[in-house]
């Protein structure tokens, strides 16, 4: 008779039987219950033994199943088929109560082992797994932080818009504040009200684009914000400017777009006079492009203004000798202005007789053009880089 030692708990096949431990225990309970050692042997290989054999034979398809699966699918599916209800793993527990007393401990003792070892070989391999993902994804992904980065293009303002605000924060500084007003309009407020009834013959020169509800168009110019700044601050004293974009239904062509920016000037109050307007004009100008600057006005017609005048500025290009830019002449047309004409002050509900006001109205494109000896305007909406870039 061999005896396994402690340490070797795996009964080892022998004569076409297995031996087992004889514990202490085992070694009384023969002696008490007068069984042979041959007897002993048969009962142990049909019980505990044979338990044995199935959790060993368990343990080894396990690991063999294990070792071939490589992915986490199939090690859940593993996990719940190994460590589920029906396998003898478990039942070895429940069903211990069964064997004989003294195979019991070997029994649960195995078990609990096959255990241990199955869930750590189950660990190894879940960290094995999730190595091979992450080294997978990595090569997949494969990120060289010692590349030098792409440099993020940088975004700039359209021309058109750099001269607006340019404009804009000049008047700003001169205490006129922004006033937004909307780029559809009433046909009476783009025309009736700023004195231009139907059939004016200003009307044909700013034709423009109609909606289909009768009488509501796009702006053909800044103008009829004066007339909603009236009415909003009456009656207390305006200085605003009122940027944004015009249409105009007209033949596209170098000179002439169906769509650009004005800015329009309004200051409302008691005792504004022409000197004021000529005054505030000269010093944009100045600030605009360059204090020494000259500036003239030259008598002209609008509307809505009355006396209207044309404010030239000594040619920034050539300094007034006379080039190509100012066509020879030593000047530079720049905007529109004149005292708010009394019906239009009327309209926005001041009292002409005690109020009066000066206007101006200019185009930052044009200026540009001026500025940058643009010759084309159709450059501003053509969306060509090689022009945007530029600026
Ligand atoms: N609204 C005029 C235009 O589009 C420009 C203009 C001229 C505006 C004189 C004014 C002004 O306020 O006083 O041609």
């Amino acid at each position: 008779m061999r005896v396994v030692p402690r340490e070797l708990q795996t009964p080892v096949p022998c004569e076409g039987r297995e031996f087992f431990i004889f514990t202490a225990k085992t070694r009384r309970a023969r002696r008490k219950k007068g069984r042979s050692l041959s007897g002993l042997c048969a009962f142990a290989v049909k019980k505990g033994v044979g338990m044995i054999d199935q959790l060993n034979q368990f343990e080894k398809d396990a690991l063999a199943k294990l070792a071939a699966l490589h992915d986490a699918a199939s090690l859940r599916a593993w996990k719940s088929e190994t460590f589920g209800k029906q396998t003898v793993l478990s039942t070895a527990l429940t069903e211990l109560g069964k064997l004989p007393k003294e195979e019991r401990p070997l029994v649960g003792k195995r078990t609990n082992e096959i255990k241990r070892a199955l869930e750590a070989a189950y660990d190894e391999k879940e960290g094995a797994l999730r190595a091979a993902e992450l080294d997978v994804s990595l090569r997949a992904d494969a990120l060289d932080v010692t590349l030098p980065g792409r440099p993020l293009r940088r975004g700039r303002l359209h021309i058109a818009t750099q001269t607006l605000r340019q404009i804009c924060a000049i008047w700003a500084d001169m205490g006129f504040q922004v006033y937004r007003s909307r780029e559809i309009e009433s046909d009476e407020y783009n025309f009736e009200l700023l004195n231009i009834p139907k059939h004016h013959p200003a009307r044909e020169m700013q034709d423009t684009f109609h909606t289909t509800l009768p009488d509501v168009i796009l702006r053909t110019h800044t103008s009829p914000g004066q007339i909603h700044a009236m009415r909003e601050f009456y009656p207390n004293p305006i200085r605003v400017v009122l940027p944004g974009m015009v249409y105009r239904y007209e033949q596209i062509t170098a000179r002439s777009e169906i769509q650009f920016n004005q800015i329009e000037g309004l200051a409302v109050g008691k005792g504004i006079r022409m000197t004021d307007l000529k005054g505030t004009l000269t010093d944009f100008a100045r600030r605009m492009f360059g204090t020494t600057v000259r500036t003239r006005f030259r008598a002209d017609h609008f509307p809505f203004t009355e006396p209207s005048a044309e404010m030239d500025v000594e040619c920034f290009v050539c300094g007034g000798k006379g080039c190509s830019v100012c066509k020879r002449s030593g000047w530079l047309e720049i905007l529109g202005c004149g005292m708010v004409h009394p019906i239009v002050l009327q309209n926005g509900g001041y009292d002409p007789r005690v109020y009066s006001g000066f206007a101006f109205g200019m185009g930052p494109e044009r200026i540009a053009m001026l500025k940058y000896k643009i010759e084309d305007i159709r450059y501003f909406w053509a969306n060509d880089l090689r022009f945007l870039e530029q600026f």
